[in-house]
């Protein structure tokens, strides 16, 4: 089994080459934002509820996320590996997916960061919100702010992992197959667990 978790700020391209990533290692990908996207086009309770966040900017609180992600976890056992994408988020979060994957002897093998400057992000994530139909991809306001959550509660999530050998950076800038090549060199280096 390999757990990967693709980091970095929005419009860093995670959503992106996680597609690529899940066809060549046969993973899961599981995006929590595309998941609360889900439930917010259903118009679920729970949808309602991260659309208050989700709409400012903000971070969902993590009781919210973390449940919603062990369901996902929990429905999938017979995947070979999972492709965490947009989660963790926080610390707490980082531990609770520890602690879940722990549960059935697995492990984050690696966090693989993707760095993009926050000029290029906000002129992506404009260029992505003519098409996305994302409220939260059309407002530069609430763009910066989503930058401003990502370096205050999400960059220790880099730390945390970083503090355990698990932490790498890759540059995020180039051409998709650029920066997919720059990912699977990382990943072929990686010693999966059982
Ligand atoms: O990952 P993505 O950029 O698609 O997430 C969109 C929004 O969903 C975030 O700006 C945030 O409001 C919310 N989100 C969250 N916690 C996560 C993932 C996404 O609050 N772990
Ligand atoms: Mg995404």
């Amino acid at each position: 089994m390999i757990n990967l978790i693709l980091f970095g700020p929005p419009g860093s391209g995670k959503g992106t080459q996680a597609a690529y990533l899940v066809d060549k290692y046969q993973l899961l990908h599981i995006s929590t934002g595309d998941l609360f996207r889900y439930e917010m086009g259903n118009n679920t309770r729970l949808g309602m509820e991260a659309k208050r966040y989700i709409e400012k900017g903000e971070l969902v609180p993590d009781e919210v996320t973390i449940g919603m992600l062990r369901n996902k976890v929990e429905m999938h056992p017979e995947a070979a590996g999972f492709i965490f994408d947009g989660f963790p988020r926080t610390v707490a979060q980082a531990e609770a997916l520890d602690a879940l994957l722990a549960e059935s002897d697995q492990e984050v093998n690696a966090l693989l960061a993707l760095e993009v400057d926050d000029e290029e992000i906000v002129q992506r994530i404009l260029n992505r919100g003519k098409t996305s139909g994302r409220d939260d991809d059309n407002d530069e306001t609430i763009i910066r702010n989503r930058i401003d959550v990502y370096k205050r509660e999400t960059t220790p999530v880099f730390d945390y992992y970083d503090e355990r050998g698990k932490s790498q950076k890759v540059d995020g800038l180039g051409t998709i197959k650029e920066i997919f090549e720059r990912l699977c060199a990382a990943i072929d280096k990686l010693q999966p667990s059982r």
